[in-house]
């Protein structure tokens, strides 16, 4: 019956495949990552301002000083001025439609990034011009590497001194393995952003200052001869550097981009709103439209099949009034009526889907019909879990999000023992929305399970939230293991015997190895030659 309902939401007239494909080609999915303060938030403020979606840059994110703004609801982030959570806005340019994922700003919660890039087409890199690639920049290209995900390259904040602008073509290429090839070249040293010539073009757009930043940034457009006659030796060394470039790099290469082999570079500064429009204007042009995706098989999922789609994010608390669990959906396939059934392919069963809701802070609109690269926010969600698949019809199942490998460890105890039942709830709560690993053995015990994070500020999310939400305050005690290895094999167990090493298990029975060092790694060949030990979710750390 449930099956029947949604096979005919499916087929609603007027959404036909030709409509999906072209619904699909319309859309544009990607995240702003960078290393935080490279102006993330600002450039997310700076193209929701020109897709006119807010009236005022400053009104999307949590930072010191701008806390009453729509992204932070949870209280820990109020109080730090971090934004944790995700959420996608979504926004019209040029009759494209843009779904933005939100990332968080801190490091720690690069496992939610991680999640988020699963979801999304294409990736803009924000490097900062004084600062160049940092280590998060690097941790992040490699996991679009991972992804095989393009990524768009913006040297941002040109308007403070900074790094020569060669010098930052020179990083790029040798510390990720993409060859840049500069769309726009800067006119003025960075602390003299002037505005930009188009190395193929030869144009130049001279930008001009507006109160604040708080309005789209006036440009102007002129040709060669006008713009040596206004800018001077800063055009002729602009051109210069350009065309070296273009000698040395050549014209953008689109297939080669979108396999991740090099990366379209722009020159902008969020905060004055200069490059903003244009990086608009390259995501429509160079940015892949919502396509295919791969099913755990391999095989291609088409746009046009019957509705498809993925949780990649949980969110739990966001409307404190209500309790609630949204699962954020990266449609891949068909047309998401609200109210249509789903198949929840990890249950089988059925899933309802009344409440679906654009999320983006604590905005919330209704979505009614949702196509290829949209991202929905199912409400009331909490039967699913990130990274799982729901269809209509033809049956299929996403690859599976994999984990981060954690680098922080440890046990957690409810302070009253009286709230052992809460303590098991919660902690089983936070390990299906992925706020954190649970991992567990016979020796510790359900009462003492042992939490593991990539960064430690998710260990605060833990005791904040289970306190809060669950009435179970927690006492958190450190282990000393540094890395994690899954282990294969036929009794991971025998590994306990090596001094600093300890085997736990995931909810599942997978059983993963905590380590103090690497060196204890070598120490298991020797041990148990029979066992192998996988590097989780193939991160390098
Ligand atoms: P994040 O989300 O990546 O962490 O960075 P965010 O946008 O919060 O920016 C970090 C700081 O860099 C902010 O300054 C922001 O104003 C500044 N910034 C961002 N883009 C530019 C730019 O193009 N030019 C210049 N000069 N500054 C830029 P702050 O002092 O930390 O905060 P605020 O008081 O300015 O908001």
């Amino acid at each position: 019956m449930a099956v029947q309902r949604a096979e005919r939401a499916a087929h609603e007239p007027g959404e036909s495949p030709e409509r999906v494909l072209k619904e699909a080609r319309r859309r544009r999915t990607f995240a702003v990552i960078s290393h935080p303060d490279a102006g993330k938030s600002t450039l997310t403020e700076a193209l929701a301002l020109h897709a006119h979606v807010i009236a005022e840059a400053g009104a999307t994110h949590g930072k010191a000083g701008r806390r009453t703004t729509v992204s932070d609801w949870l209280h820990m982030e109020q109080e730090r001025g971090i934004s944790i959570s995700s959420a996608a806005l979504q926004f019209t340019y040029r009759d494209t439609v843009f779904t933005l994922v939100d990332t968080p700003g801190h490091a720690d919660f690069s496992e939610d990034t991680y999640r988020v890039l699963a979801a999304v087409d294409c990736a803009v890199m924000l490097i900062d011009a004084a600062k160049g690639l940092e280590s998060q920049t690097l941790k992040l290209f490699d996991v679009c590497r991972r992804r095989g995900l393009p990524v768009i390259t913006v040297i941002n904040k040109w308007d403070r001194p900074g790094k020569d602008a060669l010098e930052l073509m020179d990083e790029v290429q040798e510390r990720t393995g993409r060859l840049p090839v500069p769309l726009t070249w800067p006119v003025g040293l960075s602390g003299d952003f002037r505005g930009t010539v188009d190395p193929r073009g030869g144009s130049y757009t001279r930008y001009r200052r507006v109160a604040a930043g708080a309005s789209a940034a006036e440009a102007e457009v002129f040709r060669a001869d006008e713009a040596a006659a206004l800018e001077g030796p800063a055009w002729t060394e602009a051109v210069d550097t350009a065309a070296l470039v273009a000698e040395s790099n050549g014209d953008l290469d689109v297939e080669a981009f979108l396999a991740a082999r090099s990366t379209p570079v722009l020159f902008a500064a969020a905060a004055l709103n200069f490059g903003v429009a244009t990086l608009l204007d390259v995501l429509v042009e160079l940015a892949p439209p919502a396509g295919p995706r791969r099913d755990g098989d391999g095989r291609l999922r088409p746009v046009e099949a019957p509705f498809s789609g993925f949780v990649f994010k949980l969110q739990a608390g966001m409307d404190r009034a209500h309790r609630d669990h949204v699962a954020f959906l990266r449609v891949c396939s068909g047309v998401f009526h609200r109210g249509m059934v789903l198949t929840h392919a990890a249950t089988g069963k059925p899933f309802a889907t009344k409440y679906a809701h654009h999320v983006f802070g604590r905005d919330r609109e209704t979505v009614e019909t949702a196509y290829p690269g949209d991202v929905v926010g199912l409400v009331n969600a909490s039967a699913l879990r990130a990274g799982d698949s729901v269809y209509v019809g033809l049956p299929v199942v996403f690859p599976p999000i994999p984990h981060f490998s954690p680098e922080h460890f440890q046990v957690a105890r409810a302070v009253d023992a009286g709230r052992a039942k809460q303590f098991r709830r919660g902690i089983a709560q936070l390990e299906h929305e992925g706020v954190i690993q649970v991992l567990r053995s016979d020796a510790r015990g359900d009462q003492a399970p042992v939490l593991a994070a990539v960064g430690p500020m998710q260990f605060e999310v833990v005791a904040d939230r289970m306190e809060r939400e669950f009435g179970a305050q927690v006492r958190l005690e450190t282990l000393p293991y540094t890395l994690a290895r899954r282990v294969l094999g036929p009794d991971p167990e025998v590994l306990n015997r090596i001094p600093g090493v300890e085997v736990l298990r995931r909810t599942g029975g997978e059983a993963v190895a905590a380590f103090t060092d690497r060196w204890k790694l070598g120490r298991v060949a020797t041990h148990a030659p029979d066992l192998v030990l996988e590097p989780i979710g193939g991160a390098v750390d």
